[in-house]
C-alpha cells in the first residue's frame, strides 16, 4: 500500500515490520534498528548479504549522539553544516546498536535525511531506522514510491509517499573514526563541499577490492537487466553496436540521430538535474528492453564523479 499516513507507517514500524520511506537521496526500506528480527527482515526482503551493513537514520544530531561512543569535532562540524542532507557519517557505535546492523563492525553509519515526512516519522517513533535503499540487492536504486511498489510492494506493508527524491543519488559516506577523514562512497554531497567546510583534503577510498572498510561497495551494483555500456565517445560506441537495438542515456548537448531512442539526463549540462533524473531514466530504459543501453560519461568533477561511479558499476558484467 502507498500513502502519506505517518501514524500508520509508525504503527507498522512499532510492530517490527518494514516500511518504505522517502528521503532526498533515494527511497529506503526502513525498520527499527534496535530490533534484530526487524533488521533481519530488511536483509531478507532485499536479498541482501549480511556482510553489507545498514545506515541508521535519526532526526537530529542529538539523537545520533545516543547511538555512538563519541562525536569527534570534525564530524560535528559536518553534521551541523550538512544535516539534514545527503551525508552519512561513520562513527564508533555504542552497545545500543546491534552488530547485525553494522555487519559485525564497531562503527555505525548515521545520517539525518532531508524529507519532511520521514523527519516527522522519525519524531513519532522512539528508535532509529535502519534503512538501505529500497531495491532488490544489486539493482538500480528507487527515487519514487512507485519504484518501491513495483519491486518490493508484495513484501512491504506500507510505502510512505514523499514524492520524487530531490537529489537522486545516495548519500556521500565519510569515515570520521580516525583523524584522517576518509570518503567511503561518493554520493549526493560533492567531496569538494566537505573539504571546503573542513578546510582540509579528504582521503577517497571507494573500491571494495582495495578497501575492506567499505563493505557493500561492490564493483557491480546499480545494474539494469539490459546490457549497459559507459562511453566517452557516443558515436564510436554506437558504431560498435551497429545492428543491435540501442538506447542512449545522454548528457548535455551533442547530436544523436533521431532514429536512435535517447533520454537526456540534462540538456543544459546541469549535474544536479542529471543526478535527479539518473535512476528513473535508467529504470525507464531498462523497462523498454533494448539490446544495449549506452550511457555517456559525465565530466569528472562535482556530482559528475558520483554519477560516473554509478554508471561504471552499472556497466560491470
Ligand atoms: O542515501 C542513502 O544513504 C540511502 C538512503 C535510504 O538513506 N541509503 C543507502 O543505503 O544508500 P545502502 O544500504 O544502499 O548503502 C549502505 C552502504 C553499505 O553498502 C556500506 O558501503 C556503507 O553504506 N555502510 C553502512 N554501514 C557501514 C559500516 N558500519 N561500515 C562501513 N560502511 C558502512
Ligand atoms: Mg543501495
Amino acid at each position: 500500500m502507498i500513502g502519506t499516513d505517518i501514524e500508520l507507517a509508525a504503527k507498522f514500524l512499532n510492530e517490527g515490520l518494514t516500511v518504505g520511506i522517502p528521503t532526498e537521496t533515494v527511497y529506503g526500506l526502513a525498520a527499527n534498528a534496535l530490533n534484530e528480527d526487524a533488521v533481519i527482515s530488511i536483509f531478507k526482503i532485499k536479498k541482501r548479504p549480511f556482510f553489507d551493513p545498514l545506515i541508521i537514520h535519526v532526526d537530529s544530531i542529538q539523537e545520533a549522539k545516543k547511538y555512538v561512543e563519541n562525536f569527534p569535532e570534525k564530524a560535528l562540524l559536518l553534521a551541523e553544516k550538512f544535516w539534514p542532507g545527503p551525508l552519512t557519517l561513520l562513527l564508533q557505535k555504542n552497545d545500543k546498536i546491534p552488530y547485525l546492523v553494522t555487519s559485525g563492525s564497531d562503527k555505525v553509519a548515521v545520517r539525518v535525511p532531508n524529507n519532511p515526512l520521514t523527519l516527522s516519522l522519525l519524531k513519532q517513533v522512539s528508535f532509529p531506522l535502519a534503512a538501505p535503499s529500497a531495491n532488490p540487492f544489486g539493482y538500480i536504486s528507487p527515487t519514487r514510491a512507485e519504484h518501491v511498489q513495483e519491486q518490493l510492494g508484495n513484501f512491504v506493508p506500507y510505502i510512505l509517499d514523499g514524492g520524487i527524491s530531490d537529489v537522486g543519488l545516495e548519500s556521500t559516506i565519510v569515515d570520521c573514526t580516525s583523524d584522517i577523514m576518509t570518503v567511503l562512497r561518493l554520493g549526493g554531497l560533492p567531496v569538494s563541499e566537505i573539504e571546503t567546510c573542513l578546510g582540509e583534503k579528504l582521503l577517497v577510498k571507494i573500491s571494495a577490492n582495495s578497501n575492506p572498510d567499505a563493505p557493500g561497495q561492490l564493483d557491480k551494483h546499480y545494474s539494469p537487466n539490459t546490457a549497459f555500456v559507459l562511453s566517452d565517445n557516443l558515436d564510436k560506441s554506437i558504431m560498435k553496436h551497429k545492428g543491435r537495438k540501442i538506447a542512449i542515456l545522454n548528457f548535455g548537448q551533442g547530436h544523436i540521430s533521431p532514429q536512435i531512442y535517447a533520454l537526456n539526463l540534462s540538456e543544459t549540462g546541469s549535474m544536479d538535474e542529471a543526478a535527479h533524473n539518473l535512476f528513473h531514466f535508467m529504470r525507464q530504459l531498462d523497462a523498454l528492453k533494448f539490446d544495449v543501453i549506452i550511457a555517456k560519461k559525465l565530466p569528472e568533477y562535482g556530482l559528475g564523479m558520483a554519477i560516473n561511479d554509478r554508471l561504471t558499476r552499472a556497466s560491470v558484467k
